[in-house]
């Protein structure tokens, strides 16, 4: 992998950092059509696959002058859960970006996409074509994949060890695959009628435990650089790959306790791989259910999740915990020594462990640990409220050392995403926390420190 170039390393929490313009994504998951908000009669759940929907929220988080749409993706679909909603079904993230870089100018396109499956050859050719679509506007959120092994030919999902061991050959892969046919291989002398330089368009003979690549790949680089790179996943095989690679961390961080030791800790690991601690950005999910008052914010977050699902909810314990819950009263209270071997294979570590350290520190009753997003597959950090409280409790975490932004998950209705890009984005550009413009056109001048305004 190439080694990024090494800078003063600066660790720590929150100093020198809150100053730092806030970095706000927007989820394009249509996070508001989850629960029961799409069976609203105005949630337009019949265009979900359509270019004109996604268009539409790309223009107007444009328009907010967010930094990037973030397009999760599941390579599986449980035909159980598309009973109650929508659930994974989703277009496939490269396609839409590309589509979607055609309608914008400047917002950046983030693209989910895993190291799992596939091959880095084809996955470097779709990142750098949206790149060039795009105008440089391309990222790339590394995934290593809760499901989907019988869609590939595999029998079961590797586990963790395998899977991040892959992520790491398959993302250094990527990388020199990026760089092996540099843009300033291209003269274009017309004069001499010489296109390219083809001694410095090389293979990069790649022979690793899993991957096999000559290369080069047939498409240039960009003067502006590489897509940058996010990732989802905070065990310690997850963390330690992000500081090693990743611009942006998409975090599952429920409380601010959480989120100061996340971020503390991959600030610190990216100083020990050479890394600048500023160089990692820890964005977590923020799910948002916004009204004008209070009470309009609670009504809609409480009509949203009125079919709360028990059955799902107790299976997802069994995933998780392997607490068979099943029989056991709601006002039970949930032990550390009721839950199955920490050690034990999960889906994803990362929920199992913070709903672990939950039940160690509260001794939950089972309806609390039913209630808990994580449960669901879901950990974030949750407003349910005016703009006025989303913003205070966004600048709240952001000075308290808990994140570097967000990734926003407007819920419920359309009216959270309205009233998160009308609102409380403008406010926090008022208060001087987010940008009134953007200063670049590319993804990585919206990212960095020192092109942001
Ligand atoms: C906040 C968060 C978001 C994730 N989003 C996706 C996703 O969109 N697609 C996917 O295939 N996996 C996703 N994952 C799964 C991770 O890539 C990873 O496979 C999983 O969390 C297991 O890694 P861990 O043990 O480090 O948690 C997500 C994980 C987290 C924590």
């Amino acid at each position: 992998m190439p080694e990024p170039a090494p800078a003063p390393a600066r660790a720590g929490g929150a100093a020198g950092m809150t100053r730092r313009p806030i970095c706000i994504g927007l989820s394009l998951a249509a996070t508001w059509l989850a629960g029961d908000g799409w069976r609203r009669p105005d949630s337009r759940v019949e265009d979900l696959h359509t270019l004109g929907f996604h268009a539409d929220v790309a223009r107007r988080a444009e328009a907010a002058r967010l930094d990037f749409l973030f397009r999760p993706d599941a390579l599986w679909v449980d035909p159980q859960t598309l009973a109650s909603g929508p659930g994974f079904s989703s277009l496939d993230p490269m396609v839409l970006l590309a589509s979607l870089a055609a309608c914008t100018s400047r917002i950046g396109l983030v693209a989910t996409a895993s190291t799992t499956f596939g091959a880095p050859w084809t996955l470097a050719r779709q990142l750098l074509s949206l790149h060039h679509l795009s105008g440089g506007r391309a990222g790339w959120n590394i995934v290593t994949s809760l499901d989907g092994a019988r869609n590939f030919g595999q029998a079961a999902m590797p586990d963790s060890r395998e899977r991040y061991a892959r992520a790491l050959e398959f993302t250094d892969v990527v990388r020199r695959l990026w760089d092996s046919y540099p843009h300033h291989a291209l003269p274009l002398d017309r004069e001499r009628g010489r296109y390219a330089d083809p001694a410095r368009v090389r293979p990069i003979d790649h022979a690793g435990p899993v991957f096999d690549v000559q290369g080069p790949l047939n498409l240039p680089s960009l003067p502006c650089g590489a897509p940058p790179l996010f990732q989802a996943g905070a065990s310690e095989r997850g963390r330690d790959f992000a500081a090693r690679v990743a611009d942006g961390v998409f975090a599952a961080s429920p409380d601010v306790a959480a989120g100061i030791e996340l971020r503390q800790d991959l600030r610190r690991r990216a100083v020990g791989h050479g890394r600048d601690a500023d160089a990692i950005r820890v964005l977590p999910g923020l799910s948002l259910f916004l009204g004008e008052t209070t009470d309009e914010a609670r009504d809609l977050y409480r009509d949203t999740h009125a079919r709360h699902d028990r059955a799902r909810a107790i299976a997802g314990l069994r995933d998780l915990l392997g607490l068979d819950a099943a029989a056991l009263p709601p006002d039970r209270r949930i032990a550390p020594d009721m839950l199955a071997d920490p050690a034990r294979p999960v889906r994803s570590r990362t929920h199992a462990d913070l709903l672990r350290r939950l039940v160690e520190r509260e001794r939950p009753t089972l309806r609390t640990l039913l209630a808990r997003p994580e449960v669901a597959g879901s950990a974030h950090w949750r407003v349910v409220g005016t703009p006025r409280d989303a913003v205070a409790a966004i600048v709240e975490r952001v000075d308290a050392g808990a994140a570097d932004g967000l990734i926003a998950l407007p819920g419920g209705a359309d009216r959270s995403l309205r009233l998160f890009l009308d609102e409380v984005v403008p406010m926090l550009a008022e208060g001087g926390r987010f940008r009134r413009e953007y200063a670049g056109t590319t993804l990585r001048e919206h990212l960095e420190p020192a092109q942001r305004a």
